[in-house]
């Protein structure tokens, strides 16, 4: 069948499906597809591996010489794809959960430290020539032993970051979402805590792992933001649309909050002139969670079995839309 995977992916996962005996095309441009573009291109295909930056929205399926019979998303997150109309359609969404949890939890910790202790300024002053030999009073962090961490969704990456915090530095952990895990409570001595503004109010650190959906979109507005304390730090992982970033500037111009660490914005990338990067207490990185070579291997393969599996009419290992195989029982 034929395949397209809309940007270069660790070889592992192109040369299984070569293997199987698939008709592989990988777009060689770095920059992502456009909307139009994708669409016009997919029509060609039986079956997509596509990217977080790529567009899967309702128009993108009800295009009516679309032939795709499935797709790998080459991510956790499906928020670029219209879930319901692929299901509408009968067509198989393949994610990557699980295996991206660790690097990811990983990199939120390593976004938390260099908020705490300043690194990206120390970093800038080397680079710039602007640090003038050891300083008494200069960049002093925060430390982060003992500390309580409010987890916003503990989900698998939510509870990986959250043991990484226990384990590594005692802290204590709060955490919001839909579900209460007991084993979670048990294991770190966790406590779920049912009012978001209870968690923001008594964190040190904020850590947001939920998915973006309608019910997280625009989640920490100003009113929430305010509620943190003001030498908190808060800490993105997930999706930059989770933020009201026009929020976000505001409290750090009224000097709120310690430090903000993150992976991700809308859009990605941001904007040079964006005021946040004024802000030297504002670290960014580039969208780089999973980007680990062990889990980035981990997720070609599995878009790959995915796809496989799908196109010989069998259930993909992780679908994020399995009502399909129910209704075509
Ligand atoms: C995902 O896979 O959704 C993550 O954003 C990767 O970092």
């Amino acid at each position: 069948m034929k395949i397209l995977i809309t940007k270069k992916i660790p070889e592992e996962g192109i040369q299984f499906l070569i293997q199987k005996g698939h008709d592989v095309h990988i777009r060689s441009h770095d920059a992502p597809l456009k909307k139009r573009e994708l669409e016009q291109i997919a029509q060609d295909y039986d079956a997509l591996l596509s990217m977080l930056s790529d567009s899967l929205d309702d128009s993108f399926f009800s295009s009516s010489s679309l032939k795709i019979k499935a797709i790998a998303n080459y991510a956790v997150g499906i928020n670029n794809i219209d879930l319901k109309e692929a299901t509408k359609r009968n067509i198989p969404i393949g994610y990557t959960p699980d295996i991206l949890s660790q690097a990811t939890a990983e990199l939120a910790f390593a976004l938390l430290l260099s908020v705490a202790r300043n690194i990206s300024s120390s970093i800038k002053n080397v680079h710039r020539g602007t640090f003038q030999g050891f300083d008494p009073l200069g960049l002093l962090g925060i430390e982060l032993q003992k500390k309580t961490v409010g987890i916003i969704g503990a989900g698998r990456i939510g509870k990986a970051f959250a043991k990484i915090c226990r384990n590594g530095l005692e802290m204590d952990i709060l955490y919001w979402g839909r579900t209460e895990y007991p084993d979670f409570n048990e294991e770190f001595s966790a406590k779920y805590i049912e009012d978001l503004n209870e968690l923001l109010e008594n964190s040190d650190i904020v850590s947001l792992h939920c998915p973006l959906t309608k019910e997280t979109h625009s989640l920490l507005n100003y009113e929430r933001l305010k509620k943190m304390k003001k030498n908190a730090i808060l800490i993105n992982t997930a999706r930059g649309e989770i933020i009201v970033e026009s929020d976000l500037v505001k409290i750090l111009s009224e000097g709120h909050l310690f430090g903000v660490g993150v992976d991700v914005s809308s859009p990605e990338p941001m904007k040079l002139d964006n005021p946040l990067l004024k802000f030297p207490q504002f670290t960014i990185t580039s969208h780089i969670g999973s980007a680990t070579f062990e889990t980035r291997r981990e997720m070609a393969l599995l878009c790959a079995k995915n796809l496989d599996l799908a196109l010989k009419g069998q259930k993909m290992l992780t679908c994020a839309n399995p009502e399909i195989y129910e209704k075509n029982l």
